[in-house]
């Protein structure tokens, strides 16, 4: 299979990409290392069966060639309110990852007949700038 991840240079991409070449797949990476760490996937460069594409999912993607699936784990993160690298201190990337990236990885999808998945954590409260308990947290991961 041929599978285009954005978030491949992150904790969960960087991972997901490994098994998956690990498995015969062939992966095409985008990330814009907004929080992604180019070490994470520097194994995997070389292999034959992953090529990073360096993109902000936030824009139009486009991939001249057939896959089977879209997998969009590219979003900041971590709630951590101290780290610039949070999401609650990257808060309009965190929104366009989550809305721009998901037309647009669905759009790739729809294009070229591949089925697309986003892994969401939901995390929703009433009481706004309030961080919920990880026990509290609502995972939902979409597929069309
Ligand atoms: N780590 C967890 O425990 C966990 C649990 C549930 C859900 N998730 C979700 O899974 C996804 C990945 O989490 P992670 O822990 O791997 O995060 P991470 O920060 O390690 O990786 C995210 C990757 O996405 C990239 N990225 C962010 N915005 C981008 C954009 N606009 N265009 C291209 N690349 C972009 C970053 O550079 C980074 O490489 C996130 O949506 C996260 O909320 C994570």
């Amino acid at each position: 299979m041929r599978v285009a991840l954005t978030g491949a240079a992150g904790f969960l991409g960087s991972h997901l990409a490994d098994r998956l070449i690990q498995e015969g797949h062939e992966v095409i990476g985008l990330d814009n290392f907004v929080t992604g760490d180019e070490a994470n996937i520097a194994h995997l460069l070389d292999s034959g069966a992953f090529r990073l594409i360096r993109q902000d999912v936030s824009t139009y993607i486009d991939i001249p060639e057939s896959l089977d699936y879209v997998l969009h784990f590219a979003s900041p993160a971590s709630p951590n309110p101290a780290s610039p690298f949070g999401y609650p201190n990257l808060p309009i990337q965190t929104l366009k990852a989550g809305a721009l990236g998901t037309l647009n990885t669905l759009g790739l999808a729809k294009a070229l007949g591949a089925t697309a998945t986003r892994l969401v954590p939901v995390r929703y409260t009433t009481k706004p700038n309030v961080l919920l308990k990880r026990s509290q947290w609502h995972i939902c991961a979409f597929i069309t």
